[in-house]
């Protein structure tokens, strides 16, 4: 299998760990006063698009100090789009339908924005009871769309990136930090050892 060798370091274990534990505490604050008290679930909806938000997900949600509602969308680009809102086909539409609910789309990494601003307009069209995103990264330099979200983990320059549930050929997703991929094409197909103690 054809890998990548590792730069650097980007975000360590203990900066993502403090920054997610921000966000949550930022979202708990800004939707305590959408949580509906009387309801039998929440209201309050985290949509996931797979795969590589898995980690962040995960993470967030645990951060978040309300009733919180699952669901996940699973999509792929078509290649390059054709118009500003991209061209993203659905692989698994959400369960939920999205009346009832406050979404928060969780996103691990905003690059071109067409991803984002697809399932914006898509996840509108269903009327939920208000809408927002969140991304871990986001990557400004490289965007296509006029899309921003709504919080952000790190901003981070146009460097190919890998970790915490990002990828490359599927490889690296379960690092724990995020690290910055050696620029130059198939710099190595050599592999680089997982224990950041080995690596860096
Ligand atoms: C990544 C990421 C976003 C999208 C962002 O997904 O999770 O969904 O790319 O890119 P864009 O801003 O240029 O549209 P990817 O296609 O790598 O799938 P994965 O999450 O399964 O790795």
């Amino acid at each position: 299998m054809p890998l990548l060798e590792l730069e650097r370091v980007l975000l360590t274990e203990t900066e993502i760990t403090t920054r997610v534990r921000e966000l949550g505490e930022q979202i708990t604050q800004d939707y305590r006063h959408l949580v509906d008290k009387e309801a039998d679930e929440p209201n309050i909806l985290a949509i996931g698009v797979m795969k590589g938000v898995v980690p962040f997900y995960a993470d967030l949600c645990r951060a978040i100090d309300l009733p919180l509602a699952f669901d996940f969308i699973s999509v792929s680009s078509y290649g390059k789009a054709t118009s500003s809102i991209g061209a993203v086909k659905i692989l698994k539409d959400l369960d939920a339908s999205l009346e009832n609910y406050h979404v928060l789309m969780v996103e691990d990494i905003v690059d071109t924005g067409l991803t984002l601003a697809y399932l914006k307009e898509n996840f509108l069209r269903r009327k939920p009871l208000s809408f927002k995103i969140v991304t871990f990264l986001d990557k400004p330099d490289r965007r296509e769309a006029p899309i921003t979200a709504d919080y952000n983990g790190f901003v981070i320059p146009d460097a190919f990136v890998v970790g915490y549930g990002m990828d490359c050929s599927e490889c690296y997703r379960n690092l724990p930090y995020v690290a910055v991929v050696k620029s130059g094409e198939n710099v190595g197909c050599k592999f680089t050892p997982y224990n950041k103690k080995t690596v860096f």
